[in-house]
């Protein structure tokens, strides 16, 4: 399940406009600055494939990325993002729910959600939405080493928050990993589940 070679392959403004050959996808979703491109980076172990930023809004486009010849890394644009002009905001929706409904070759959604602050509405909203449409979905919750939070907002209190609020809304119950960027946590089992998501 190790990552050998990582290629990028291109940016896309559209859902139409991604890679045509038929090899299996995965996306990751997630709020803007929930950590994706540093997830990416990190399970990769390079430190610049996909570009990070502390600014939010930074990964504008569908960005494809081949991983050992033989499958694909999506870096989606963030969502929520406050700041953005409305078009960038809607733009959001349209182009992305249209990649979702209508890519065959997507084997799963890595829905990343900060665990180093409590449950936000916004990722409740998206993981139903992917819930409901049946889109497997993944929780990877990141950045799990910022122990050093207010109180009633440690990372493992707000995962099993979410799991708590989520949980109603599923026959059963998407898996879900903690990860962080920065110590690697999480790292060997994301990939050890994306292989076997492949070769169902
Ligand atoms: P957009 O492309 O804007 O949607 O953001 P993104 O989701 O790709 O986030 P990005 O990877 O650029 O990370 C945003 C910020 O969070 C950066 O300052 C990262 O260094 C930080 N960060 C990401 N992952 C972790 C983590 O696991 N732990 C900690 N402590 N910080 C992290
Ligand atoms: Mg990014």
């Amino acid at each position: 399940s190790q990552i050998k070679e990582v290629e990028f392959v291109k940016s896309s403004a559209k859902a139409k406009d991604c890679p045509k050959d038929d090899k299996p996808e995965f996306a990751i979703l997630g709020r803007s600055n929930v950590g994706k491109s540093s997830l990416i980076n990190a399970l990769v172990r390079k430190k610049e494939v996909a570009f990070t930023s502390k600014k939010p809004g930074k990964t504008q486009l569908i960005n494809h990325f081949l991983v050992n010849k033989s499958w694909y890394f999506v870096d989606l644009p963030g969502y929520g993002f406050a700041k953005a002009p409305d078009a960038a905001q809607m733009n959001w929706s349209t182009f992305t729910k249209g990649y979702f409904l209508n890519r065959e070759t997507l084997v799963g959604v890595l829905l990343l959600i900060d665990a180093s602050v409590p449950p936000q509405k916004i990722d409740l909203d998206c993981a139903n939405w992917l819930g409901r449409k049946n889109i497997p979905m993944t929780f990877v919750f990141t950045k799990c080493d910022k122990m050093k939070v207010s109180k009633g907002s440690r990372p493992d209190e707000n995962i099993r928050n979410f799991q708590e609020l989520i949980r109603e809304n599923y026959n059963k119950h998407p898996p879900w990993i903690m990860t962080s960027s920065v110590t690697g946590l999480g790292r060997d089992e994301l990939l050890l589940h994306m292989s076997q998501l492949r070769n169902y």
